[in-house]
């Protein structure tokens, strides 16, 4: 299969894994109109092409939270990503570091803290989800500064979980889950043999640690299930604050009042983010709700966006709209679930090239460069 653009990575996903872990990464809420949206209004942003600007020297590099980037993009926490490839954070954490951007560990990874953040020379990011069990959190919190994990990501969408449907048509859930995974397994031979034999433990290394026990698959959504806390409001967050010694960004801001809430609480950061059309459906893209945040806010705290993000034209869109930097969601598990660390190490070049060339094209040397008026018309 050729891989020519980054988007090719997503039909080599889906030739791989078990279609219930490909329909997990690849849904979303409800009827997934959120999803779509994000993408089609992303691509729907027309760049402004501009010439004769002598781009030569193109500088592709940023600073976020006192870290050098080689280009404006970490990679967003993605739970699970040890079932799309073996021992997968670690694989996607050193191919990040391997290109000079951050990693960001999610809460419900497969391997553990303390198992990535020594694969790699470079920081980690850290993502918490709020969750009932206080202890766990600060728990987590306490192990992911001990494993000198750099930024904490702060997850505040999920005060309870979208409904996913097509897990439950894909066998990720629903009746006779558990025999329709065995058999999806047993028909993708590289999969069964690379993670499904060899990627062992499959449990959740952050949760198991805590707990005690080990935590399979069916326990993981039960525990989960049971944890979300629909009651957290700010205030629930000023423990947190005081206990963090490092950057704290908010995950999970789609309207401006509540990015004007995150600057008074004293974030470090945002991520302007519909959890990739996971939680709630028929809100608004990103990419139409990221200029009005960054009017009431830009400047005051840095701005990170997700969702729909698939190219090196899309991050240079984002950043036109008004982020700082942007997370790769499905971008780099699909390319994880493809090929591994060369596959995420290949997408992440790819990525770089698409972005040299939108910045040659739009006359933008440098990332800061890149704003409104790297847009033929600003969407309202
Ligand atoms: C996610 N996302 C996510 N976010 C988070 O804070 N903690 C998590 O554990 C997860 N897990 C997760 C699993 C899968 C399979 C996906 C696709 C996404 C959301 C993620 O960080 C990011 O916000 C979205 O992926 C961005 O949307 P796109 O770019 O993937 O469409």
């Amino acid at each position: 299969m050729i891989i020519a653009a980054s988007t090719d990575y997503r039909a080599a996903a889906r030739r791989r894994l078990p279609p219930f872990l490909f329909h997990y990464i690849d849904g979303g809420a409800y009827a997934e109109q959120t999803l779509r949206r994000n993408v089609a209004d992303l691509e729907g942003i027309a760049l402004r092409q501009r010439v004769l600007r002598d781009v030569a020297d193109l500088d592709l590099s940023t600073e976020l939270f006192g870290e050098r980037l080689a280009f404006p993009a970490a990679l967003a926490p993605v739970g699970l990503s040890g079932m799309y490839a073996r021992r997968g954070e670690v694989q996607a954490a050193r191919a990040a570091a391997s290109r000079g951007i951050p990693f960001t560990l999610s809460t419900v990874s497969v391997c553990a803290i303390e198992e990535v953040a020594p694969a790699i020379d470079r920081p980690m990011w850290f993502q918490l989800y709020v969750l009932r069990d206080r202890g766990f959190m600060r728990a987590a919190l306490e192990r992911a500064q001990a494993a000198g994990c750099s930024t904490l990501v702060f997850t505040v969408d999920m005060p309870t979980p979208g409904a996913r449907y097509r897990d439950a048509h894909s066998g990720m859930s629903g009746p006779n889950a558990a025999m329709r995974r065995l058999w999806q397994a047993a028909t993708h031979p590289r999969w069964a043999w690379d993670v499904g034999l060899h990627g062992r433990p499959h449990d959740l290394g952050n949760i198991s640690a805590y707990r005690g026990t080990a935590t399979g698959l069916a326990d993981y959504i039960g525990w989960l299930g049971a944890n979300f806390d629909p009651s957290i409001s700010w205030k629930d967050l000023e423990w947190i604050r005081a206990f963090w010694r490092g950057p704290m960004v908010i995950k999970g801001i789609l309207d401006p009042d509540d990015a004007r809430d995150a600057v008074r609480f004293g974030a470090d950061g945002i991520v302007v983010s519909n959890h990739g059309g996971r939680q709630l459906d028929g809100v608004l893209s990103t990419a139409h709700a990221l200029p009005a945040i960054a009017d009431a806010v830009g400047g005051s705290l840095k701005i990170l966006a997700d969702s729909g993000v698939r190219s090196g034209l899309d991050i240079v869109r984002m950043l036109a709209l008004g982020a700082d930097a942007v997370l790769l969601g499905r971008a780099f598990v699909y390319a994880l679930a493809a090929a591994g660390q060369a596959g995420v190490a290949h997408l992440l070049d790819l990525l770089q090239q698409e972005m040299r060339v939108a910045m040659t094209l739009t006359g933008a040397r440098t990332v800061a460069a890149i704003g409104r008026d790297t847009l033929v018309a600003p969407p309202r």
